[in-house]
């Protein structure tokens, strides 16, 4: 039966007909629309609406729906799943399914079904991203005091110690569990009691409600709680944050992973050969994570600019607010168990790494440090040490290979401790400030991440 037949004196036209169902879409919300359902059903029985048995009937069938498949076929005449989740409780108990309808809105449920299919998204995400990140841990754990160049401008910098390097992404998988959980906070209140649009026409309980969906409060204002996609919004625009961290890691893996490069050795569970060059080993599972990640800004800004030209309150244009939310969080979750399953098995090649560590001049500033510390102006001895590059430059050499004398003509007094400085361990140690890539801090922050980690693991909402 149509949700809406009475006012009508003529069907609607076939193609519009099916044009603007969701079902085809929104049946992943089942489990979401099974239990506001029933929380729903609780508050009608206590408002005198339900009688015991019918309650007990209600949440009985219910539940089943809850348990059972979803038709392989789709079926043309179910508009969306709240109209599927009334039609097959009417198929299960008859007439008093028709009164589960009682004092609610499809505009309410929709709120609130995707409120919740966020929330457990979210709790996934971060669920994939402690884990990811946790490799990364457990990388830097074992890189010990390896080094390797750190880049600025893609030009050699500054060595730093691979765990440093590793570490720096563990950030930001944590901005990106922190952003979520935030998301998560001022998403967790409840819309059902909204009715359509100016509050439900039963004295409904609506803390109890909220209670049951493990909800921290209801929604304020009714005309806001039908209509704000915000919470979804957010959601996207967090994970494509996620996507786009995932995108430069990919990116970066790529780059090490060239025989220029030659500090990563591509897994072959996760790469692929050429059809044609047989010598191939090509960065697929990479390629395509910094690929797909186009699609998660693509969701997020099909959601600004759907939501955008809105006024309150609810308008079916929000009907498309749900794809892009679908999508963005199956495409990030995906792309997070890759990576994973990537950095769980990517080998580094720590001898390259810190061949490349210890040439290309990256000690020149530790170099002018030195000469800071024997009282010779920044601004000069940075002057100075350029001058020394120059000379290597031309003779073909790193600057601990140039002669006392050498440095002389640059005006330079090396003596013994000015070569030790120049070592790579000591290039390396002179940067020891919290944040820095000196051994001690680096172990301190390995630290701070395994605790940052542990705190999300397993306790996904405790942000509720
Ligand atoms: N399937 C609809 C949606 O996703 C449910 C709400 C329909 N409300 C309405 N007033 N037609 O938005």
């Amino acid at each position: 039966m149509k949700m809406w037949s009475g006012r009508f004196s003529q069907g609607p036209d076939a193609e519009f007909e099916q044009w603007q169902r969701s079902f085809p879409f929104d049946r992943v919300l089942l489990p979401y629309e099974v239990a506001a359902s029933k929380a729903h059903a609780a508050a009608l029985a206590k408002a005198g609406v339900l009688n015991d048995d019918e309650l007990a009937t209600t949440l009985f069938a219910l539940e089943q729906i809850g348990r059972e498949a979803l038709p392989a076929v789709d079926d043309p005449a179910i508009e969306d799943v709240h109209h599927y989740v009334e039609t097959r409780l009417v198929e299960l108990v008859g007439e008093v399914g028709w009164k589960l309808h009682t004092g609610r809105s499809r505009n309410e449920q929709i709120a609130t079904d995707l409120r919740l299919y966020v929330r457990d998204q979210i709790d996934a995400v971060i669920r994939l991203l402690v884990a990811f990140a946790g490799e990364f841990v457990k990388r830097a754990e074992t890189a010990g005091i390896n080094a390797m160049p750190a880049y600025t401008h893609l030009q050699r910098a500054e060595p730093v110690l691979v765990a440093h390097w590793l570490l720096a992404y563990v950030e930001m998988f944590v901005r990106d569990v922190d952003r979520l959980s935030d998301c998560r906070k001022r998403l967790n209140v409840s819309p059902l009691g909204s009715g359509a649009v100016a509050g439900t026409i039963l004295p409904l309980d609506r803390a109890t409600i909220a209670q049951e969906l493990d909800f921290a409060a209801p929604t304020a204002n009714s005309m806001d709680a039908t209509s704000d996609r915000d919470f979804a919004i957010e959601f996207v625009q967090a994970l494509s944050v996620v996507a786009l961290h995932l995108s430069r890691w990919a990116e970066e893996f790529i780059l090490f992973s060239t025989t220029e490069f030659g500090f990563v050795k591509l897994p072959e569970e996760f790469s692929t050969g050429s059809s044609a060059m047989p010598q191939k080993k090509n960065p697929d599972a990479l390629e395509l994570i910094r690929g797909k990640s186009g699609k998660v800004f693509a969701n997020a800004t099909a959601l600004f600019i759907g939501v955008k030209g809105l006024p309150l309150a609810y308008n079916k244009d929000l009907q498309e607010t749900q794809q892009p939310v679908f999508a963005a969080a199956q495409q990030v979750f995906s792309m997070l168990l890759v990576a994973t399953g990537f950095m769980a098995k990517v080998e580094f090649n720590y001898d390259r790494m810190q061949q490349a560590a210890s040439c290309g001049f990256m000690n020149a500033q530790a170099a002018a440090a030195y000469l800071v510390h024997q009282g010779v102006p920044f601004r000069r001895a940075h002057e100075l040490i350029g001058k020394a590059v120059r000379l290597c430059v031309k003779q073909g050499c790193e600057l601990e290979q140039l002669s006392k004398g050498d440095y002389a003509r640059c005006g330079i007094d090396a003596g013994e401790q000015f070569f030790n400085a120049l070592t790579l361990s000591e290039v390396l140690a002179i940067h020891n400030v919290p944040g820095g890539t000196a051994a001690l801090r680096v172990r301190e922050a390995l630290q701070t991440a395994k605790e940052k980690l542990s705190l999300y693991s397993g306790v996904a909402h405790a942000c509720t």
